[in-house]
């Protein structure tokens, strides 16, 4: 272990100055904040930084995180927290993973620190900074949102078996790969990736509610069928008009098996959301009281191209609201994603509000491939203009 590292295990009590100034003499004497363990084992062991196969990066934050002390005071805490706004300074990771797969968010949150304290919301704070900037850099482009590990290029690795497998990520070989409706999921019948599964039926029961406000001739747009489960519950509230868009044909197929072209008051719209709600647009005659999205394959940026859509069918006291699975395999980035959404839509003059509601995950991410949530809460968006 480097002198830095023995440091950020608060050896000694109370945590004061010392140690902040101890912390600026080695990070601008040169040592990286980006200094692993992995890196000081491997220097240890020949002399040399490099770490081999390891896919960990045990960082010096992590080492912070994982040695506060439970009772940690006042002042100690801020000195922490000058601690932590140094390291970051210097350059620092928020999203590097341990030897024990663990975010600094995690760890700081084992510490019975608070996701809404200082210490949990300065990570959060450096994450929707690096996102920013990393969108600047990219020319607006959006790359995170799917793979938070492409900010830090040595973060988790994807397996060989995900990078053969596309059809979560390019809605192309998506939308060209057969689908299977078994009891309670909607997955992809070759790979099993799960496109959708009944454990969010509460989740969808809240978005109906959300998206279906009282109002004289209800008018809502779902888009994303897949199992159908929210068109269930918003029939429920009784719709004027209805609007389902889907694009995937073995999905299109199991509407009209089911009869959801029958029905007297459901408008299907073929093709992705894409074409079809540009298409509403142009013709400018239908407004909606409620829009939900929730679709797969798609990427933030698809997001971001819908809240133009958006703000240009929603009725002035309309409702926003989609699934909210964003970074969601991951406790930490879900919180920066939450961040990020709520700041977002604030350019298209909208606001966001989010209920947390617990969510309990079954035992059915065994039977398919890759889960796409991890957290054992919800952040349910409520958007609306402000
Ligand atoms: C997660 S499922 C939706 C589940 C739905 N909320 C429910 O309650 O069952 C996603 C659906 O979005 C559809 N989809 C994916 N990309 C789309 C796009 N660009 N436009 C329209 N539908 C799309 C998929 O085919 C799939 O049926």
């Amino acid at each position: 272990m480097s002198d830095l590292h023995h440091l950020l295990t608060f050896p000694t009590r109370p945590i004061g100055q010392d140690y902040l100034t101890s912390l600026q003499e080695y990070l601008s004497s040169g040592i990286p904040s980006t200094y692993t363990l992995e890196q000081a084992a491997a220097f240890m062991k020949d002399g040399s930084d490099d770490v081999g196969e390891s896919s960990s990066n045990t960082t010096p934050l992590h080492i912070l995180a994982r040695s506060l002390p439970l009772d940690l005071s006042q002042q100690e805490t801020d000195v922490v927290l000058e601690m932590m706004n140094t390291l970051f300074e210097y350059g620092a990771g928020w999203n590097f993973i341990d030897y024990e797969n663990k975010t600094i968010g995690d760890l700081l949150l084992e510490r019975n620190q608070k996701r809404d304290g200082p210490l949990y919301s300065r990570v959060v704070e450096a994450g929707v900074t690096a996102e920013l900037l990393h969108r600047k850099i990219n020319g607006g482009e959006i790359e995170f949102i799917e793979d938070p590990t492409d900010v830090e290029p040595q973060v988790i690795e994807p397996t060989e078996e995900e990078i053969a497998d596309h059809t979560a990520d390019d809605q192309d070989t998506y939308l060209d790969t057969k689908l299977e409706y078994t009891e309670g999921f909607l997955v992809t019948k070759e790979n099993r990736d799960g496109v959708m599964m009944d454990w969010e039926t509460d989740i969808m029961d809240l978005a109906a509610k959300t998206i279906c406000p009282p109002a004289r001739e209800l008018t809502v747009l779902n888009i994303g069928f897949g199992m159908g489960i929210i068109d269930g519950l918003i029939q429920s509230h009784h719709p004027h008009k209805h609007y389902i868009c889907e694009a995937h044909p073995d999905v299109l197929a199991k509407m009209k098996a089911d009869g959801w072209y029958d029905r007297p008051n459901v408008v299907v719209l073929e093709g992705r959301w894409q074409d079809s709600l540009n298409a509403l647009l142009d013709e400018g005659t239908v407004f909606f009281d409620g829009i939900y999205y929730d679709t797969f394959s798609e990427h933030y940026d698809d997001m971001l191209d819908l809240y133009s859509v958006v703000v240009g069918l929603l009725k002035p006291d309309g409702v926003f609201s989609f699934f909210n699975g964003l970074g969601a395999d991951r406790s930490l980035c879900y919180d920066v994603y939450r961040r990020i959404v709520a700041l977002d839509v604030q350019d298209y003059g909208l606001e966001c509000q989010y209920t947390t509601v617990p969510v309990t995950i079954d035992q059915q991410w065994h039977s398919v491939k890759r889960s796409y949530y991890n957290c054992n809460y919800y952040y349910h968006p409520r958007i609306t203009f402000r």
